[in-house]
């Protein structure tokens, strides 16, 4: 891959997602605006992270071009279904397979790197990373990494934002915001196991979940962010103060403690 079509992708990519925004329909531009810019500050981690595994040359464009693509589906998900819910709508992953087919985007890259970028954005939303060669799925581990410490940036402020100050926060609440925690969430963070997603049944679990989330960071580089950046600690500080709580969160912060450390 050269440089010179990493740039010719980045301006397919913002022609293509220019074609969603909609006189007179703020709730669809918000959305669409939110999706792009998410993009840019993930190829904007991809690249810190592949400078930081002193990756080289054309493995950073490709890396790159999997942060621009990742979430190319998303787009025309919101447009149709008005939602970024792959449970309702359909998955997101493989939708930004087929854009990428449908407008021939790929088309011009050796056989060798398609398939890589092809492979990493279908399963960066997957609940696991299913067996792939090493080289794919050191993208693929890439991509998910890169895509998750953004999310934790955007669910840190937007969780402050539904603390203190209710009436602007513009997302959908899935879940009641009660104080509840589910014991069987807290169990599974202190054993160190994956969540289902089903488990959650309030704003509370859900924050749980999602600092979960560190147990399947790949690269020690993106937990030390995750630590470095607070975005444990901001959400651990909207958690009910108990001792279960507590408990969770020195279980975490010692995972991370020692992630780091042997960085
Ligand atoms: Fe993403």
């Amino acid at each position: 891959m050269k440089k010179e079509q990493l740039s010719t992708f980045k301006t397919w990519f913002t022609e293509y997602a220019a074609t969603f925004y909609t006189a007179g329909d703020d709730f669809l531009n918000r959305n669409i605006l939110l999706k792009e810019c998410h993009t840019h500050r993930v190829c904007n981690e991809m690249r810190q992270l592949a400078g930081a595994l002193e990756m080289k040359g054309s493995d950073v464009l490709l890396a790159e071009v999997i942060a621009l693509f990742h979430d190319v589906g998303r787009f025309p998900q919101f447009k149709q279904y008005r939602t970024y819910k792959d449970t309702i709508s359909e998955n997101h992953c493989l939708l930004a397979l087929r854009v990428l087919a449908e407008h021939d985007v790929l088309a011009e890259l050796p056989d060798d790197e398609r398939v890589v970028i092809e492979n990493a954005i279908e399963f960066h939303g997957a609940r696991e990373l299913p067996l792939l060669d090493e080289r794919t799925m050191h993208f693929a581990k890439m991509i998910r990494d890169a895509d998750k410490i953004d999310i934790f940036d955007l669910l840190a402020a937007n969780y402050r934002i539904l603390a203190e100050e209710p009436e602007k926060f513009l997302w959908e609440l899935e879940f009641p915001d009660t104080p509840e925690c589910s014991p069987e969430i807290i169990d599974a963070l202190l054993n160190r196991r994956l969540i289902d997603y089903h488990k959650i049944r309030t704003v509370n679990d859900a924050k749980l979940l999602q600092i979960g989330w560190v147990y399947d960071v790949y690269f020690d580089w993106s937990i030390k962010q995750i630590h470095d950046r607070g975005y444990l600690e901001t959400i651990i500080d909207l958690l009910p103060k108990t001792e279960q709580i507590n408990q969770v969160s020195c279980h975490i912060m010692d995972y991370v403690q020692t992630r780091i450390r042997s960085d």
